[in-house]
């Protein structure tokens, strides 16, 4: 049976990838499947928390027992996951969110003309969710952020963890069918104390377990009551 660690607290976790409208048809998304944070959100049920999954266009089926909020974008997805914040333990962002959304949302459907190019679409950078958690977190909340890197793993990740001021940061390799839509994933876990943990390959429960362990670790004791 699964360790009731987290009996009494509340976690937040983040999943899926938004999707950033062009026109009422189009939008710039990403692979994110979800599986990662869904698995998040079962194994901090199983542990006894109260979970709120912020699931950003995700098709698998509910997490029992998790209270679930639907996003789309980007920018639905930082007031969803800022309010769960508020009064949360910990915070796993778990989700792929958009670094860009197009500039302007066009009204209507982008018509193609024949004999002229297409207009080019300007990106703005959308807020990093991430980020804000790091500054603005509720004293003894722990805040968990994921990275997915192609080259420089470790040193990218370090870099990271620092910028985004976060207590832990999963990293991960992409990339030619590495992590994407797949049951399992393969991390190290980087923390700001300078600690360092390899998981190796396996099911995105066992990542979802690691990552527990070490947030469990770094909560603040219980109030007695
Ligand atoms: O900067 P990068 O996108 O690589 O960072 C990934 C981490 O930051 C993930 O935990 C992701 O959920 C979070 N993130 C965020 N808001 C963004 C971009 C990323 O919270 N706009």
């Amino acid at each position: 049976a699964a360790p009731r660690d987290l009996a009494g607290r509340h976690v937040v976790v983040s999943a899926g990838g938004t999707r950033e409208a062009i026109d009422p048809v189009r939008f710039i998304g990403n692979r994110s499947s979800g599986l990662q944070g869904y698995a998040l959100a079962r194994t901090a049920v199983a542990r006894g928390a109260r979970v709120t999954l912020v699931a950003a266009n995700v098709a698998l089926p509910d997490p029992a027992g998790a209270d679930i909020a639907a996003v789309t974008s980007a920018e639905e997805m930082r007031a969803a996951v800022l309010e769960a914040a508020a009064g949360a333990d910990a915070v796993v962002m778990a989700a792929a969110v958009a670094d860009f959304r197009p500039a302007g949302y066009r009204g209507s459907k982008i018509k193609k003309t024949d004999g002229a190019e297409p207009e080019p679409i300007r990106l703005v950078k959308n807020p990093d969710i991430l980020a804000e958690l790091g500054r603005e977190r509720r004293p003894g909340q722990v805040v968990v952020g994921f990275a997915a890197e192609t080259d420089d793993v470790l040193a990218n990740g370090r870099a990271k963890l620092a910028r985004k001021g976060s207590d832990l940061l999963v990293v991960n390799q992409v990339g030619e069918d590495l992590t994407f839509g797949r049951p399992d994933n393969a991390a190290v876990i980087l923390g700001a104390d300078g600690s360092r943990t390899e998981v190796p390959r396996g099911a995105k429960e066992a990542l979802a377990d690691a990552v527990w362990d070490l947030v469990a670790e770094r909560l603040p004791a219980p109030p007695r009551d």
